[in-house]
């Protein structure tokens, strides 16, 4: 029996330096130390040995056991601490492996146009104001001097909030003109870009909801020969230096007087073609001289005062600048046309 003690505890020792995971350590413990495990046996077979044999084969057999035991726990620290490093091992961050690649996105080329008319219009001294989208009637009409009864104010052109006509959706940005002439003094020096509605159906060259700039400047002495510079000035930054412009007599009611300015064909350079559909001129902008009636009704001395005001489509600018032929595709979303600029 001391042998088979003697031998188990060989075959006990070989079995845990093989354990490589506490699954397999479990399973060295049942096997021998367990209830049905081959120690556990021998030691029930004690009963049947000599009163002299008992007590040597007995502290064998628990020295076997304790050393096991010993020996158990020493082979779980080890396998404990190999389990954390694997874990660290398989955890650890590859800061080499490239990332997932982020879309960027960028601006639109209408943003890209109106930063670059900012920039041009911040640069003569101008200040950047906003007014609302929604807007009262009196604002866009009345005050800018559009009678009730006026074309532009009916019901077909026009998106009305309020059943009594005294709230739209702005159809122009000059309502900002009055705004900011009403609660500041001249000298006055804005461009108001943002958003104005007008029931057109969509095709290449209208949309219900477009983009203007308004420009105002108040001040004393002010004549259309600062229009004109300033203008001028604006037209030659956006498209080159030998940009040339023509300034035509026309008619808005918050004007007098008043124009519309056209920029030579810079596709064709004036002989005629598809951008400027045979023209030789794209028109660009309304402008004129701030009409006295808007100045007086918001308490500006039309005496002591004069001003100009100009509107210019943002959309337009930008088709003209990126020659796009379709203003559908600034407000389409597609990917492959936006990934361009
Ligand atoms: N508001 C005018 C339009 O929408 C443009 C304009 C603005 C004309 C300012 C003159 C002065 O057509």
């Amino acid at each position: 029996m001391k042998e088979q003690l003697e031998k188990l505890k060989i075959e006990a020792m070989a079995a845990l330096e093989a354990a490589a995971d506490r699954a397999a350590l479990e399973g060295v413990r049942v096997r021998f130390l367990g209830k049905k495990g081959e120690i556990t046996a021998i030691l029930k077979q004690m009963g049947g040995l000599s009163a002299k044999e008992r007590p040597v084969i007995g502290q064998l057999a628990n020295l076997v056991r304790a050393d096991l035991e010993d020996a158990i726990e020493e082979r779980d620290a080890v396998i404990e601490e190999k389990e954390l490093a694997d874990r660290l091992l398989n955890e650890a961050l590859d800061v080499t492996i490239p990332g997932t690649t982020v879309l960027i996105g960028h601006r639109h080329p209408m943003s890209i146009v109106l930063d670059e008319a900012k920039d041009i219009f911040i640069g003569m001294g101008f200040s950047i104001a906003e007014g609302p989208e929604v807007e009262l009637s009196v604002y866009d009409f009345d005050k800018l001097n559009i009678p009730v009864g006026h074309t532009v104010r009916e019901w077909q052109d026009t998106f009305y909030i309020t059943e009594d006509e005294s709230v739209h959706l702005r159809c122009q940005t000059s309502p900002v003109q009055v705004r900011v002439m009403e609660r500041t003094r001249p000298p006055i020096r804005i461009i108001s870009p943002g958003r104005v509605y007008r029931k057109d159906d969509v095709d290449a060259t209208h949309s219900p909801m477009f983009h203007q700039i308004e420009g105002l400047v108040v001040d004393k002495g002010i004549t259309m020969g600062n229009l004109k510079g300033t203008l001028n000035a604006l037209v030659k930054k956006l498209y080159g230096e030998n940009t040339t412009t023509r300034f035509r007599p026309h008619h808005f009611p918050f004007t007098e007087p008043s124009c519309e300015v056209d920029v030579r064909c810079f596709s064709c350079g004036g002989s005629g073609c598809r951008v400027c559909k045979g023209e030789g001129w794209i028109e660009l902008l309304g402008a004129g001289m701030v009409h006295p009636k808007v100045l007086a009704g918001c308490g500006i001395d039309s005496d002591i005062y004069s001003g100009f005001a100009f509107g210019v489509g943002l959309d337009r600018m930008t088709l003209l600048r990126y020659s796009i032929d379709d203003m559908r595709l600034l407000f389409e979303n597609d990917m492959r046309f936006l990934r361009q600029f």
